[in-house]
């Protein structure tokens, strides 16, 4: 099933999967690649990089919204999650008409049964995020996988700014043997440095700008790096954010980009990055940077 846009002459929404199916199988057959941005709407910039970039690499572009229930662990947030498929299909068609919108239902999708598969990260679902959400990262993969069999993209984009997603993407990709190469897009980020994120939309326009100093701080972070120890520099960020009003330290770590286990010890072999996440009022926002 899907339905027409009258307005501009622009490819049709699909909201079911049969029919997106048999859209992109002439795609398969021809040989022709396949570039897929997954995405839960609430479209900002950040969002429509990762599908210039997939235009720019494929001879078809499919961009998923759906808000996935199974990797929300707070069921508040599930229910508060923006959804403004319209702003986000003129978002779109103002990129490229001819980028094909998949906007399934949450039948469509999980068939009955909205439970995550359980999933065998090889730990890096253990650290940072995954041990303040429980149970995403299993949401999240599952919700991929399932995105994938749908969409056999030849190659899906994902953002550094959830670095972590990437990784564990990769890992499930790897483990399953899909045929899919997984890009990994530079974060985006608004003239202030704050990464851009739906959540931004919340913030006052006092406390968006204030919130400059979450990547001022991780951009200093990897300036003292280069002579300090991962502990030295984690009581630095600790101290900026102790006696901050607006904001609250949930965590900051340096850790390792493969496994994502914390720096004990540098080595020079291994790549490092600093990982963020801060309160403001409720508002949770998180940051990454690599620190090589
Ligand atoms: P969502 O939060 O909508 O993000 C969709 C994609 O956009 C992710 O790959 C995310 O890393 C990327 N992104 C978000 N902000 C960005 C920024 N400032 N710069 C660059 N990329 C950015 O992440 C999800 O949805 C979901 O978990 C999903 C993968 C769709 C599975 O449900």
């Amino acid at each position: 099933m899907f339905a027409f846009n009258f307005n501009k002459i622009a490819m049709p929404i699909f909201y079911g999967k049969v029919a997106l199916m048999t859209f992109l199988k002439s795609f398969n057959t021809q040989n022709k690649t396949i570039g897929f941005v997954p995405t839960m709407g609430a479209l900002h910039q950040g969002h429509i990089s990762l599908m210039q970039q997939s235009l720019n690499e494929n001879d078809v572009t499919v961009v998923s919204i759906f808000v996935n229930p199974t990797q929300f662990n707070n069921p508040e947030d599930l229910l508060k999650y923006p959804r403004t498929i319209e702003l986000d299909t003129e978002k779109i068609y103002g990129l490229n008409s001819d980028i094909a919108i998949f906007a399934p239902t949450v039948d469509d999708i999980y068939e009955g049964e909205v439970l995550s598969q359980s999933f065998d990260f090889d730990g890096l679902e253990n650290q940072m995020e995954g041990k303040f959400r429980p149970g995403h990262f299993d949401g999240v993969g599952t919700i991929v996988k399932r995105l994938f069999e749908i969409v056999t993209p030849n190659n899906a984009y994902f953002g550094e700014k959830d670095f972590q997603q990437l990784q564990i993407v990769k890992k499930m990709t790897q483990k399953n043997q899909l045929p899919v190469t997984i890009v990994g897009c530079p974060i985006y980020r608004e003239e202030n440095g704050l990464a851009m994120s739906s959540r931004n939309e919340r913030l006052t326009t006092e406390q968006r700008e204030q919130a400059s100093l979450i990547y001022k701080t991780i951009t200093q972070a990897k300036e003292l790096f280069q002579t300090k120890s991962a502990e030295e520099v984690t009581k630095w960020v600790e101290s900026i954010f102790e006696n901050n009003d607006t904001f609250e330290l949930e965590y900051f770590q340096i850790a390792d980009e493969a496994t994502l286990l914390p720096c004990i010890e540098k080595s020079e072999n291994n790549n490092y990055r600093a990982f963020i996440a801060v309160f403001v009022n409720n508002i949770r926002l998180i940051d990454t940077i690599s620190l090589k």
